[in-house]
C-alpha cells in the first residue's frame, strides 16, 4: 500500500495522543472518537469475522475539520478496538474532506469503501465552488488504497438541475444477482432533498438509475446519509434531513431523523405508507444499518446533533463525539421499533429488582431542594443507582379511579445536578430533560414525545453509559437519546409521582 504523508501523520498523531486518555474518561461500550472529533458512523460492515465501524473524524482538534475516516473493530458491537485511521484527505478529488460513505465486500475478498470526496472546482464565471463526488478505496480491513479511477460517480452524472455541492453520503447495497446499487443524498432544483440511485455490475463502473424518493420540501430540506433495507415485509428508507420545521411532537426544529416505510413501486421508487422520527430525544443523527451474520438489522447513529456540536466549540476536549448503542430493528404495525442489541444482555450484572411498589407524592421544588445525596424527597431504592446501567421501569396507575398527573424518573443525580424523564399520562407526553445536568451552554435541554398509552401505563428501558442516556419506550416503539454533561459521581436515581402509581423496577450494572 502506498500511504500518503497526510494519512501517515494522522496515524502517528492519533496513536501518540490517544495515550493521554484514560479508559475511565470514555464511555464503556459506546464507540467514541479515538482522539479529537467524530461525527457520522461510516462504512458499518461485517468483514473478515468482525464488525467494522469507520467514522467522520478530525483527529487534530475537538471541532470539525478536514474529514478523515477513523476506524474500529468489534466482535460483539459493544467492545471496540481502535485501528489506524483508514482515509485522509490527500487526493485532488478529496482535498477538502473524505465525507460519509459505506462499505461492501468484493467477490475477491477485499473490502471496498465508497465515500464522498469534497474538492473545489472553478466555475465558468471565474469563481470557485465546492463539489462533492463519489470515490472508492480498496483494502484488507486495515489499510486502504484510493482507487486510481476516482471519482467514480462525478457531478456530471447528476440528473438535470441537481446540486453539485450537495451530493453525498453514498450507501452501497449488494443486490441478489451480484450487482450493486448505491443511494446518494442530493439537493434538486427545488432546494429540498432527493435520494438518487446509481447501479453497477462490478462496483467500479456506475451509471445513473433513477430516484428512490423525493422530499418535495416536506421533511426539512437536504436529506443526508440515506440507508435502505427490507424488513418484516416492508421497504424502509432512513434519511437525516437538515433544516426541519417542527410538526406536532413528531419532528423537531433543525437536523432530524426520518424513517419512510412502505413498499417499492414498479419504477423502483419508494411508495410511502408511514413516516416517523427515528429518535425523539436530543442527540441522534446520521444512522447507518447492517445485516448481521445471524440476520438482524442493526442500526448505529451519531449521538449528537449539529446545532449543539457547532455551538459547543471547545477545542481542548480529548475526544468529542460518540456513537449510539447498536439497536436491533423491527417493523411492528408499520412502525420502526428499536431495541438495544441483545449482546448487551451478556454485560448485565448485579440484578436488583422491586416489584409492584407504590410511588406517591411529589413536592413542589426545584434543583436547589435536592438533598446532598441527590435523592431529595423522592423515593430511592437500595441498589438502584449508577452511570453505566440497564434500568427498566414499568409504570401504571394504581387503579382507574386514582390515576396520576405525572411521574418523574431522576437519574445521573447528585446535589443540584440531575436529568429526568417526566411522563404525563393525561397528555400522553414523555419529556427528556437535561437542564440541570451540569450543562453550561444555551443548547437544547428538553424534548418531548407523544407516547400513546391507553391506561396511562408506560415501560421505559434506560441505558446509561457515563456520558449518555438512551430511553427505549414501550419495547422500543420510541427512543429518546441525549448526551449528558454530568460529572460521574452523580449516580443517583429516584422516583416521584403527582398522584399514585405502581412500578416494577429492574436494574443491572453493565460491565
Ligand atoms: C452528516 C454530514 C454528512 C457529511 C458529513 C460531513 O452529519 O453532514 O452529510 O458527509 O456529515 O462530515
Amino acid at each position: 500500500m502506498k500511504m500518503s504523508e497526510v494519512l501517515r501523520e494522522a496515524r502517528k498523531y492519533e496513536e501518540l495522543t490517544e495515550r493521554s486518555i484514560r479508559a475511565e474518561e470514555r464511555p464503556v461500550f459506546h464507540l467514541s472518537a479515538r482522539v479529537g472529533w467524530m461525527n457520522d458512523p461510516n462504512g458499518f460492515s461485517f468483514y473478515n469475522g468482525k464488525y467494522h465501524m469507520f467514522y467522520q473524524y478530525h483527529p487534530y482538534s475537538s471541532i470539525w475539520g478536514p474529514m478523515h475516516w477513523g476506524h474500529a473493530v468489534s466482535e460483539d458491537l459493544l467492545r471496540w478496538e481502535y485501528l489506524p485511521a483508514a482515509l485522509a484527505p490527500d487526493e485532488p478529488c478529496d482535498m477538502d474532506g473524505c465525507f460519509s460513505g459505506s462499505a461492501v465486500t468484493l467477490p475477491d475478498g477485499r473490502q471496498l469503501l465508497m465515500y464522498t470526496g469534497v474538492s473545489m472546482e472553478g466555475l465558468p464565471d471565474g469563481s470557485r465552488s465546492e463539489r462533492q463526488q463519489q470515490c472508492l478505496a480498496i483494502g484488507d480491513g486495515i489499510d486502504y488504497d484510493k482507487y486510481s479511477g476516482n471519482p467514480v460517480i462525478t457531478s456530471d452524472m447528476l440528473p438535470e438541475g441537481s446540486s453539485r455541492i450537495d451530493f453525498r453520503d453514498p450507501k452501497m447495497l449488494q443486490m441478489e444477482d451480484g450487482s450493486y446499487q448505491v443511494l446518494i443524498g442530493n439537493r434538486p432544483a427545488d432546494g429540498s432533498g432527493q435520494i438518487l440511485i446509481y447501479k453497477s455490475r462490478d462496483a467500479f463502473h456506475w451509471e445513473y438509475k433513477g430516484i428512490l424518493s423525493r422530499n418535495l420540501c416536506r421533511f426539512g430540506r437536504m436529506w443526508e446519509c440515506p440507508d435502505y433495507f427490507e424488513l418484516d415485509g416492508k421497504s424502509v428508507l432512513i434519511v437525516s434531513p437538515q433544516d426541519m420545521l417542527p410538526e406536532g411532537f413528531e419532528y423537531h426544529n433543525g437536523n432530524g431523523t426520518l424513517a419512510l416505510i412502505g413498499h417499492l413501486s414498479e419504477d423502483g421508487s419508494l411508495c410511502e405508507e408511514n413516516d416517523q422520527a427515528i429518535d425523539y430525544g436530543i442527540d441522534f443523527y446520521a444512522p447507518q444499518t447492517i445485516l448481521t451474520p445471524d440476520g438482524r438489522r442493526v442500526m448505529i447513529g451519531w449521538l449528537q446533533n449539529w446545532d449543539t456540536a457547532l455551538a459547543m466549540r471547545e477545542k481542548k476536549l480529548k475526544w468529542n463525539g460518540q456513537l449510539s448503542i447498536p439497536r436491533e430493528l423491527s417493523i411492528v404495525d408499520g412502525r420502526l421499533y428499536q431495541k438495544p442489541v441483545r449482546e448487551l444482555e451478556d454485560r448485565r450484572a448485579n440484578k436488583v429488582s422491586y416489584a409492584d411498589v407504590m410511588i406517591e407524592g411529589e413536592e413542589e421544588r426545584n434543583a436547589a431542594d435536592l438533598t446532598e445525596d441527590g435523592q431529595g424527597t423522592d423515593r430511592a431504592f437500595p441498589g438502584v443507582k449508577g452511570r453505566c446501567i440497564d434500568l427498566t421501569v414499568k409504570i401504571r396507575p394504581e387503579d382507574v379511579q386514582t390515576s396520576f398527573d405525572r411521574f418523574i424518573i431522576r437519574f445521573a443525580a447528585a446535589g443540584a445536578q440531575f436529568s429526568m424523564l417526566t411522563w404525563r399520562p393525561k397528555e400522553q407526553v414523555l419529556k427528556i430533560d437535561r437542564k440541570f445536568s451540569g450543562s453550561r451552554r444555551a443548547i437544547i435541554h428538553q424534548r418531548r414525545a407523544l407516547v400513546p398509552s391507553e391506561d396511562g401505563s408506560i415501560s421505559i428501558r434506560l441505558i446509561l453509559d457515563r456520558f449518555s442516556v438512551e430511553a427505549f419506550v414501550n419495547d422500543g416503539r420510541q427512543v429518546l437519546s441525549a448526551v449528558l454533561y454530568t460529572s460521574q459521581e452523580a449516580d443517583g436515581i429516584s422516583f416521584s409521582c403527582r398522584g399514585r402509581a405502581r412500578v416494577d423496577i429492574e436494574k443491572y450494572d453493565l460491565i
